[in-house]
């Protein structure tokens, strides 16, 4: 080979091995087209079914994907269940008798196994079913990049730290996003998640009885449902207009101080991220469209120690 044959047959090489090794690791909406070209269709049924018999199961399964997210990346390790010798994620704080939809996973992934057995991870389906129960709520869409693994493991005290508490104040928020990748302006977009969905007295109680910016009125009607101790699991809207359509009506409530949460509150009380819940208030096109590109960015999240996963067969255990 003539030198400059040499220098180009190298440049080729390493441009070939580059390619390569970012094609097994980038996600890709199209991953599954050839291994399992039904597969986007079996979710979305599945999802459809699901919230079709419980319209709140499209905001279950939503935060599913977060607080699987936000503990070592989207890897499905949310999904293990505790046994005698393996303690897992399902009842850390933030997600014992909290997080739901676990059955809905399931059905899916059983119905994926018979259409192509071991081939769809856990993870996507969780990716996908979030992005499918937006769309069928009535909000925004967009392409969810496909190819995660399932972890072999899963993390109590990491889920315990790294999922936000509704105690949460602006700075704790910032600080938890910040620490996944995620900016300001995501998190704020993310928050409003809480347009559809529910959440227990427990989580609202501080608000309700300690916080100054509420709406009295709002206030007093909570108080009647959610006494000062007691009744820790009665359930009550996050956006009390319109808890079971996914639109911009959460920034709406939090000018009128009438966010459920603390934490929600937080987000419109003097500060500069005020104006950003201003702009999404008026502008449910503005929302929409932060909203999705903070989910994509959000269901990139790696777990930190690579990818030395699996497709799990059964979502619950190792395989
Ligand atoms: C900003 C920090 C956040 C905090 C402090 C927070 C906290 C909470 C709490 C306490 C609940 C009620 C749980 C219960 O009482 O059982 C809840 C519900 C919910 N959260 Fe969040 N959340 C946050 C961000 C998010 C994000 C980023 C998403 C999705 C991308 C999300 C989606 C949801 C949904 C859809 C529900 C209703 C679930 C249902 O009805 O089953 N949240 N959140
Ligand atoms: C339908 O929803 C109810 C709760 O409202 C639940 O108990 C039941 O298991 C669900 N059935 C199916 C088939 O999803
Ligand atoms: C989870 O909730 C159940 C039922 O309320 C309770 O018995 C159990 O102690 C809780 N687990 C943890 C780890 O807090
Ligand atoms: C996580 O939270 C649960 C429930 O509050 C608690 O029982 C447990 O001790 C906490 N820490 C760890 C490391 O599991
Ligand atoms: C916000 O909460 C954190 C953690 O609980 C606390 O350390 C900090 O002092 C609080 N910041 C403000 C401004 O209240
Ligand atoms: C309200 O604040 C007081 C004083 O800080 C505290 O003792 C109490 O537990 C808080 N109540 C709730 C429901 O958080
Ligand atoms: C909200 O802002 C007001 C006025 O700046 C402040 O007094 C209050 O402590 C802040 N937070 C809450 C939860 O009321
Ligand atoms: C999944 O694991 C396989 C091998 O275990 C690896 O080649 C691939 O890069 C991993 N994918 C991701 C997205 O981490």
């Amino acid at each position: 080979m003539a030198p400059r044959d040499m220098l180009d047959f190298f440049v080729i090489l390493v441009v070939a091995t580059s390619v390569i090794a970012t094609a097994s690791c980038k996600l890709s909406p199209s991953y599954y087209q050839s291994t399992c070209p039904k597969a986007l269709a079996i979710v979305r049924a599945g999802v459809a079914k699901a919230i079709k018999n419980e319209t709140r199961m499209g905001a279950s399964l939503l935060r599913l994907h977060f607080h699987d997210c936000f503990v070592n990346g989207c890897d499905a390790s949310i999904l293990l269940d505790d046994t005698p010798s393996f303690v897992g994620e399902k009842t850390a704080a933030p997600n014992n008798n909290s997080v739901r939809g676990f059955e809905v996973i399931d059905a899916i992934k059983a119905r994926l196994e018979k259409a192509c057995p071991g081939v769809v991870s856990c993870a996507d389906i969780v990716a996908l079913a979030a992005r499918d129960s937006v769309v069928y709520l009535g909000g925004p869409s967009w392409n969810v990049g496909l190819g995660r693994n399932d972890s072999t493991t899963a993390s109590r005290s990491l889920a315990n730290t790294s999922i936000p508490p509704p105690t949460s104040n602006l700075s704790a928020l910032i600080t938890s996003f910040s620490a996944q990748g995620l900016s300001v302006k995501n998190m704020v977009a993310l928050s409003g998640s809480h347009t559809i969905g529910l959440a227990r007295c427990t989580s609202f109680r501080g608000r309700i009885y300690n916080d100054s910016n509420i709406d009295a009125t709002f206030a007093q009607k909570l108080r009647m449902k959610c006494p000062k101790s007691g009744n820790d699991n009665v359930l009550q809207r996050l956006d009390i207009q319109t808890p079971t359509h996914f639109d911009n009506f959460y920034f709406n409530n939090l000018l009128q101080k009438k966010g459920l949460l603390h934490s929600d509150q937080e987000l419109f009380n003097g500060s500069s991220v005020g104006s950003l819940v201003k702009t999404y208030a008026c502008d449910s096109g503005a929302f929409f469209k932060d909203f999705a590109k903070a989910m994509i960015k959000m269901s990139k999240i790696k777990p930190a120690k690579g990818s030395n996963g699996q497709i799990r067969k059964n979502c619950r255990k190792v395989n």
